[in-house]
């Protein structure tokens, strides 16, 4: 309910029910990529593969990672080409031995000039049109670093709110780290479009108002 996902500790698993849980996987199978910070891959391990029954038409979508510092250690499942296909966006200079062991596996890494979330967005756009992949939304799945960085670069043009009964406090992970605003007018603003009860959840989703 307090906008976030993650205790302190790190732990997250689980936070919404099942049901809320399978619709995120749909949405999921509605994406051309799903894109995580190299924060969530280090702490939660997660496949970002379809599960709960859910299946995309048009294939798998694309797993993303953003890891400019290439810390995701090899046995990472996002490394495992047997559970899908990745993409590694790092940068050009990041240890060097593990991009040419993810390359051995047949994984496609590219590097983002400057590292922001623009280059890197570019770098991804680019990557997708290379691979011919479906012209479907692009799903970031956190977490609250990268979702600022690309809130902070404007590249955030819906949001699906999975909201859970539950109060974790300001010590715990926020959904969206810092922004840095220093006016109401510089906020992001983002209209209402539903808001769909889940079981005990509540699925809200929002679009950017520019
Ligand atoms: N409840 C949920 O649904 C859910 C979903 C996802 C995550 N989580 C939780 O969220 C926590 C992780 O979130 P987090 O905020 O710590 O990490 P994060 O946003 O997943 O990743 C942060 C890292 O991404 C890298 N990065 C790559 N490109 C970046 C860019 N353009 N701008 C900023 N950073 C960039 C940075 O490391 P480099 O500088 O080395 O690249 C940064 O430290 C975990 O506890 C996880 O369980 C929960």
């Amino acid at each position: 309910m307090d906008g976030k996902i993650a205790l302190a500790s790190g732990e997250s698993r689980w936070i919404t029910a099942s049901e809320t849980r399978a619709f995120a996987h749909s949405i999921r199978a509605d994406s051309a990529a799903i894109v995580v910070g190299s924060g969530t891959a280090l702490a939660d391990d997660p496949e970002l593969s379809l599960r709960h029954g859910v299946i995309a038409a048009q294939g798998p979508p694309l797993r993303v990672l953003l890891d400019r510092r290439l810390r995701t250690p090899l046995g990472a499942k996002l490394f495992d080409p047997t559970l899908g296909s990745t993409l590694v966006i790092t940068s050009a200079d990041a240890e060097p031995a593990k991009q040419a062991e993810l390359h051995t596996r047949g994984l496609a890494i590219r590097h983002a000039d400057g590292g922001d979330a623009a280059a890197q967005c570019a770098t991804l756009a680019a990557y997708l049109d290379e691979v011919a992949a479906p012209d479907l939304p692009i799903l970031v799945e956190g977490g609250g670093i990268v979702a600022a960085a690309l809130l902070r670069a404007d590249l955030v043009d819906e949001i699906w709110w999975m909201r859970a009964p539950v109060i974790f406090g300001a010590d715990a992970r926020p959904a969206i780290a810092d922004l840095g605003i220093d006016s109401l007018a510089a906020a992001p603003r983002f209209a209402r479009v539903s808001a769909t009860p889940s079981g005990p959840d509540l699925i809200e989703r929002y679009r950017r108002t520019r």
